[in-house]
Formats: structure tokens, sequence, C-alpha cells
């Protein structure tokens, strides 16, 4: 076995070379989880016994992954996680629909089941609107967008392989795309703001008027009947208040809300869309932030650090210390990138190794875990794909949930990755 390593496994000795017709599918066994699997290998032939579609497909792949000859014996395995996720930023690159399929055959490969998409952000937004049809005739100018058409193809490709796609619609900071398209969005509707060709965190925010609640509610209507994962993302991180501290329509409207810090009005702004989430019965994801409380009953995704205690809320870690594939995995040039980016237009010049991302060891309690491909600095597929790679194949193990010693994921990792190359995937450099 390659990647993951299953829970349980018993080798008799011997092995049988695998044949399609040597595989007898068992009735599945409820006894097990629906994303597990068993294996029994006997001279007799494979039967695999699974507890649902999902665990019949983890172990079809198990089988595949075990190479030519399948060892006699017992394997017997079931994921830790029920989110193992992986986030593509197509806000600041558009990454084609094509790449997003691909993507998506390289999560089901690695036993992973969601494939969390930051569709909007200052810098752009790719969401067809239909009702609002400037986000992407302006929000899209750079790059491009995917149609009502283009989401139900991926979400259906992404549904065969048992992956959910969870949208993410970025509010009410990292909005900048928005307010560019529709400038009574913003916090002074008679100033033109571009969509931000920088990167970094823009000042420009949603105001707080009821109307632009409305308008991010309608957004949300769209973005439900497209997708029909039932978790729905908003972003919520990293939202200055210069603006509402400066604006006197947005200071009104603290004082008429009964809002006493102008922080506050962010976590009033999520509990807004997670009461109108739970009207399509859909449930709010959001990032954490050190000065906002968890609205009761959405789940937090967790990146500034590695800790699960959020109270009763869901907790998904993506922390960016273990996670972030965009950061550099070696101090020292990589593929041909640089070792040193002095002006930091290239390559972020943090560091995350395999190692870093193996030794992650998640919280239990936490629903799930994700690793994330940012994509200020990764311009093109490819080179997404070589950040992404080795990397998340250390990450599947941990969401797995069944990492062991790093020196023997080495020694499995190599034939995976000729595997992979096999396949035609573009794999960084194994920078151990
Ligand atoms: C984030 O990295 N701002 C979630």
């Amino acid at each position: 076995m390659i990647i993951p390593r299953p829970r349980r496994m018993t080798t008799a000795g011997g092995s049988v070379a695998f044949r399609e017709d040597l595989l007898r599918l068992m009735p599945d066994d409820p006894s097990l989880h629906e994303e597990g699997y068993r294996i029994d290998v006997s001279p007799a032939g494979i039967e695999l016994t699974a507890g649902g579609p999902a665990g019949r497909f983890y172990g079809a792949r198990t089988l595949s992954q075990l190479g030519p000859a399948v060892p006699y014996g017992t394997i017997e395995d079931r994921p830790r996680f029920a989110w193992r996720g992986v986030m593509l930023d197509v806000a600041r690159h558009f990454m084609p629909k094509t790449f997003v399929l691909r993507l998506v055959d390289l999560l089901a490969e690695h036993k992973l089941n969601v494939l969390h998409l930051h569709l909007t952000d200052d810098q752009g937004w790719r969401l067809e609107i239909k009702r609002h049809p400037r986000l992407t005739e302006v929000g899209a100018e750079r790059g491009g967008f995917y149609t009502h058409e283009d989401v139900r193809e991926i979400v259906a490709y992404a549904a065969e392989r048992f992956v959910t796609v969870v949208p993410e619609i970025e509010m009410p900071g990292h909005a900048q795309a928005a307010i560019a398209a529709y400038p009574h969005l913003g916090n002074d509707p008679s100033r033109e703001i571009p969509v931000w060709s920088e990167w970094g965190v823009s000042e420009h925010v949603l105001n707080l008027e009821e109307s632009t609640i409305r308008f991010c509610q309608d957004v949300l209507d769209e973005v439900v009947e497209l997708f029909p994962s039932t978790y729905v993302h908003v972003g919520g991180d990293e939202c200055p208040v210069t603006e509402w501290e400066r604006s006197p329509a947005a200071r009104r409207r603290l004082a008429e809300l009964g809002l006493r810090r102008p922080q506050d009005a962010c976590a009033w702004f999520i509990g807004r869309m997670a009461g109108h989430l739970a009207e399509h019965s859909r449930r709010l994801v959001c990032w954490d932030e050190p000065d906002r409380d968890p609205t009761p009953g959405t789940t937090v995704m967790i990146w500034r650090d590695e800790r699960a205690d959020r109270g009763d809320n869901e907790v998904i870690l993506a922390p960016h210390t273990r996670t972030y594939f965009d950061y550099r995995p070696s101090a020292g040039p990589f593929g041909g990138r640089p070792a040193a980016d002095p002006g930091g237009t290239t390559v972020r010049d943090r560091v995350l190794t395999l190692a870093d991302t193996y030794a992650f060891t998640p919280d239990r309690t936490a629903r799930g875990v994700q690793c994330q491909l940012w994509t200020e600095y990764m311009p093109t597929p490819e080179l997404v794909e070589f950040m992404a790679l080795p990397r998340m194949c250390a990450f599947a193990e941990v969401a797995w949930g069944s990492p062991g010693d790093y020196p023997d994921f080495l020694r499995r990792l190599d034939p995976h990755l000729a595997r992979l190359g096999a396949m035609g995937v573009r794999t960084g450099p194994l920078i151990p």
C-alpha cells in the first residue's frame, strides 16, 4: 500500500497478480464505515467489501495503488476525518475548467473528498451570477469565469468521484472586485474603484446597508442552486474596518444596529448570511478571525493556528503552518524558482516543507482538515500542480488519519510519484 497507509493490514506471505477477473465485489457490510472498505486477498482471489459506494470507490483506488502484485492478507481501512479538503484559489489567477477537473482526479487518487473553490476576491470574481451580470463582466476582466454550465459539469464530475465542491464567496472584505462591478456596494459609491491589481488585503469592503445584505443573499440564492453542497463558505477573513470607521453612513448603520465597535459588524454580516443559508438548509463556513467569536451553528475554518478549540462550533483545520502549499517547499532554489525573491513578486518567502506537512497532527475533534492552493504566485495550472505535489500526498495521509514514520512515508512515496508521473501529473521536486 502506498497512499494512504491502511489502518489495518495483515499479510500472509506471497501475492497474487492483479487481474480484473480475480476481483469479487462483495455485498456492502454495514458494520464498515460508509467510506471504509476491506480487501481480502487469498490464492482464490481478491474480495472487496465496502461500507457503501464511497468505500467501494476507495477500495478500488487502493487496489490500483497496490500495483501488479497484491499481497495475500487483509487490508481494512476507513478515513479519520469526514472533511478531507483542498482549496483552490481561482480568484487571484483564474484556472481553466479542464484543470479543475484534473485536480478533482488528483483528489480522488488521494482519497480526498472536498474541493473548496475560492471563487471571489479583491482581484477577481469567477462565478457567473445571472441576477448581477456585472460581477463577471467587470470582476472577471482579468482571466475568466465559470458559467453555470461549467459549474454543473464540475459538480457532476466531482460527485462521480465522491468529491463535494464547496463554493466560497468572500464577504464583507476581500470584495473589491464586486465593488468595482457595483459601486453601490462600497462605502463611497461616488468613487469608482478598479478590480484590484495588487496582492494583499484591500481596504475597500462592502458597506452595511440592508440593500447590500440583500445583494449578497441574492448571490447566495444562485450559488445554492448551482452547488448541492450542504456547506457554503462566505470568507469573512481579513476585513479592515477603516472604511466603516470613516464613513458617516456606516457609522449611522452601526448605531442603528446597536453595534459598539466597527469590528463587530463583520460578525453581524456573517450572522445575516448564516441565517439566510439556514433557510436553504445549508450551513455557513467562514475563516476564523481572532477578533470575532464564531456565529453559533456555523463551521469555522482555522488558518492562523493549529488549535481546534472554538467552543461548540464545528472546526476544519487549515493551518498555514502545515497546509499552505503556496509557501515554498524549500529555503533553497527549487524547480527553477529562485532561492530568494527580494521584490516578493514571483514566490512566497515562507517555507513549508514536505516534512512539515507530514508532521501535522490535527486535533481529532475537528470535522476535517484542508490544504490550500492560493494562487497569487502561481499563475498557471502547471505551477499549481507542481507546488501541490508531493505535499498533497503527505496531507492525504494526515487527512486519512494514519501517517506513519517519515522515512517510511518517503519509501512509499517513491513508487507513488512514479505512478503519478506515468499518469502525466507534474509533481514538484522531492525535497525531503
Ligand atoms: C487567509 O489566508 N486569509 C484565509
